[in-house]
């Protein structure tokens, strides 16, 4: 059996569908812009699509998006709100297959790589990224992470939000993926970093850049 190979890939997602639009913004236009100009005219595979709070956006955009994604909870959300758009979204988890490539743009936001439970599980996930690009294609992932969490063990965390005088509590496990060990990961799936961006503008990422938006290519051979 596969290592990285898990019954539980969904349970994030079905813990918090039900209020995450209410968490997280809609995209800025600036993020819209930027996936829009990276896809062009070809495919784009976002990596834990939710509930399509920025894969709707895109192709209300005209993107041709498709996603994967493991919850069922989040999988109905998308449905629910995005029905008419007939947005592709493959139910497994990306450690472990995606959707027939090859694409132009695979994504992953806001550290959704960081839910994997183990570096094997990451590795797994980049290596089946590294397989679905085109030649020209671009991996981005978007990260909150400030590089301090070192360790390559799991945090279970708590995490506790008050919307609309209701507090809603749900688990998280979190293994974050800073800059440096991203890079690590990606080189031994066979991906080059191309760029990195401390926001959807593209400044310049430095060290002590809350966000890193990280662009990978395939290596050349
Ligand atoms: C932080 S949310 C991001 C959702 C969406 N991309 C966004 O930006 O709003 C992470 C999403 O990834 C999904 N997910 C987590 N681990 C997964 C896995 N191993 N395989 C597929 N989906 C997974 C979760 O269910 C959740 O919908």
């Amino acid at each position: 059996m596969n290592p990285a190979a898990r019954d539980d890939a969904g349970a994030y997602g079905d813990a918090c569908a039900a209020f995450y639009d209410r968490i997280y913004p809609p995209p800025a236009p600036a993020q819209v812009d930027c996936l829009r100009r990276l896809a062009g005219d070809g495919r784009a595979l976002e990596l834990g699509i939710g509930s399509g709070r920025v894969a709707i956006a895109l192709a209300d955009a005209g993107v041709r998006i498709c996603g994967v994604e493991a919850s069922g909870a989040m999988r109905a959300e998308l449905l629910r709100r995005a029905g008419a758009l007939h947005i592709p979204v493959h139910a497994a988890d990306f450690a472990q297959a995606l959707p027939a490539g090859p694409f132009d743009l695979v994504f992953a936001l806001v550290d959704t790589l960081a839910l994997l439970p183990s570096r094997e599980a990451q590795q797994s996930c980049l290596a089946l990224v590294a397989e679905s690009l085109t030649d020209r294609g671009i991996f981005l992932h978007e990260s909150c992470d400030d590089g301090v969490h070192a360790s390559d063990a799991p945090e279970s965390l708590h995490h506790r939000v008050l919307i609309d005088g209701q507090t809603y509590d749900y688990p998280v496990r979190l293994l974050p993926l800073p800059p440096s060990r991203l890079d690590a990961l990606a080189a031994c799936s066979g991906l080059e970093l191309h760029d990195r961006w401390g926001d959807w503008r593209g400044t310049p990422w430095s060290p002590g850049s809350r966000q890193s938006i990280s662009l990978y290519r395939r290596e050349r051979s």
